[in-house]
């Protein structure tokens, strides 16, 4: 099993904060904001590590994460997106890296509370096929979200105006390494880049997609509305946790 952060993109809903630095380099709370997804496969056993990233500031990331032994990381390897043509553009990067094996990606901006590892272990088990993580927010149209039918996702919209559920697609996919193949059958959307929810939606029509709802809470952090939700809720959890 092999894992990927996604932290390509220029982050620009959160200019002028980035056009001095990657938007996953920005704090959140007392930590950059890509510990976290790291550290929550870390978590989950998975040591590989491979970081995308992309943009002005992509050295930084090595001079911060380094050969990644502070956190517990076997490897971690890093390659560079050019331009911003999307999350599965991203993800198909990592085909040299990952063929052959089973990822788990993580988005660069999502930070969640819960341990992914019990979700991980079932997608280690379940054979062939991808897996996601639901969950409901207030903010639908925000996200990709989920429509469901009894336990079966049968359609993923990306942002729909009129959401079909409350259950958003999280940030974090688990796929075996026919995602590789699927990539390159992608178009790019309105907005020009190759989504994600296509690639869960092919899934989703070979009848291979499983899911779990997330327990705790989770937030993406790419406005300065969720970069600062994001900063109080790691705060509230570190307070309680100090007592
Ligand atoms: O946060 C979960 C949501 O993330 C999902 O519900 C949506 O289905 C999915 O499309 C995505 O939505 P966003 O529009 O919020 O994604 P955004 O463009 O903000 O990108 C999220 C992260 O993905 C970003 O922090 C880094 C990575 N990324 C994004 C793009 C566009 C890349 O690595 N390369 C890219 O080209």
């Amino acid at each position: 099993m092999r894992g990927i952060v996604l932290a390509g993109g220029l982050g620009t809903r959160l200019a002028p904060l980035t056009t001095i630095t990657n938007k996953h380099l920005l704090p959140v709370y007392d930590k950059p904001m890509v510990y976290y997804p790291i550290e929550s496969l870390v978590r989950a056993g998975v040591k590989d590590i491979l970081l995308v990233t992309g943009g002005n500031y992509a050295g930084d990331f090595l001079r911060l994460l380094g050969n990644g032994k502070e956190f517990g990381l076997s490897h971690i390897d890093y390659v560079y997106q050019e331009g911003e043509g999307g999350i599965a553009e991203a993800l198909g990067l990592a085909e040299y890296y990952a063929r052959g094996q089973k990822v788990v990606v993580i988005l660069g901006d999502n930070i969640i509370q819960d341990d992914i590892t019990p979700y991980v272990n079932a997608f280690r088990e379940q054979g062939e096929g991808a897996r996601i993580l639901l969950k409901e927010v207030q903010d639908p149209e925000r996200f990709g979200v989920a429509e469901i039918d009894g336990d079966r996702v049968v359609r993923i919209e990306e942002k729909p105006s009129q959401p079909k559920s409350n259950f958003a697609v999280t940030g974090i996919y688990m796929y075996d390494d026919n995602v590789f193949d699927v990539i390159p059958t992608l178009t790019p959307s309105g907005r020009g880049e190759l989504e994600i929810t296509d690639v869960n939606n092919a899934y989703i029509d070979r009848g291979q997609m499983h899911f779990d709802y997330l327990n705790g809470w989770w937030t993406d952090a790419g406005t300065f509305e969720s970069l600062h939700r994001a900063t109080n809720l790691v705060k509230a959890d570190r307070d309680r946790k100090d007592g």
